[in-house]
């Protein structure tokens, strides 16, 4: 069984994407910009914008971090992001989820200029994506879709099974598979048979958010399982693949931690410097 290490496949990312940025100094004379809006005090908002901001700064972008209180008013967060879209400094701009209650989640991704939307979340890079246009693709499917294809170049005609079909992870990773010419069959919670399913699949993309769902004997010989699971448990941090059952069968596997996790934030790197890019054609 191959172990897909996600740390080294990030680690070699972003020591390209460093290489990349230097060039770009040097054509440009700028480096891109990464710009994060963190709202509230929650811990783990908090870590992973401090890594987002440490890995944007190792890579050599340009990163800051924009914190309000949970009780900023909508208003002023919109015009916030009405400024940095006028930024020529600003390459890319996220503003990392959740939100607060009274913030409208949709309005505020809207806002967002589809051309410096670094997670692929504006409904302008949606139907991009989905029709097969250029577009900022979300970082964590981006991720999973990086370390498929070292595993498997050549995807064409493969059975892909994702299970979950959430706009974060699920439907834009169904969108790459299809890309690929995978036969892809999207599951969810209302599914009939899913262990059924996933026998079908060479590839199988977990993004549920249940516990060690994808066991052993759901698995075919030779099958490709990537693991986007991160779930709290009473026996620590485990994935939505039971990892010591699927690793019996399955070729290829993603640890959690250190498979697509570290993978998410080197994309969101890729992802600012596209911007970047295709601003200075
Ligand atoms: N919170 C958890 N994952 C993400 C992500 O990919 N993007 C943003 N903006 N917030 C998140």
């Amino acid at each position: 069984m191959i172990l897909i290490d996600g740390k080294k496949a990030a680690a070699e990312l972003r020591a390209e994407l460093k290489e990349e940025v230097a060039e770009l100094k040097s054509k440009h004379n700028k480096v891109p910009g990464l710009t994060v809006i963190l709202i509230g005090d929650l811990t783990p908002s908090q870590i992973y914008v401090r890594n987002k901001e440490k890995s944007a700064n190792e890579v050599g972008l340009k990163s800051e971090v924009i914190k309000y209180p949970d009780s900023i008013e909508e208003k002023t967060v919109l015009e916030k992001i009405q400024e940095l879209n006028s930024d020529e400094n600003v390459s890319g701009i996220l503003v990392q989820l959740p939100l607060p209650k009274h913030i409208d989640k949709q309005k505020v991704i809207e806002a967002i200029d589809p051309s410096k939307d670094v997670d692929g979340f504006h409904p302008m890079n949606v139907g991009n994506l989905s029709s097969g246009y250029e577009s900022s693709i979300p970082c964590t499917p981006l991720g999973c879709y990086l370390l498929i294809k070292k595993i498997e170049p050549n995807l064409s005609g493969k059975k892909a099974v994702v299970v979950g079909r959430s706009n974060l992870n699920g439907k834009p990773m169904t969108q790459l598979l299809l890309k690929e010419n995978c036969t892809v069959t999207i599951t969810h919670s209302k599914t009939k048979d899913l262990k059924a399913e996933c026998l079908e699949a060479d590839i199988i993309v977990a993004a549920v958010g249940i516990p060690e769902l994808v066991r052993g004997d759901w698995v075919k010989k030779d099958a490709i399982v990537i693991d986007v699971g991160i779930n709290k448990t009473d026996n620590g941090i485990v994935g939505d693949v039971h990892f010591d059952e699927v690793s019996k069968n399955a070729k290829a596997l993603t640890p959690v931690p250190g498979g697509v996790g570290p993978m998410t934030i080197a994309c969101l790197l890729k992802n600012t410097i596209d911007c970047f890019k295709r601003s200075q054609i």
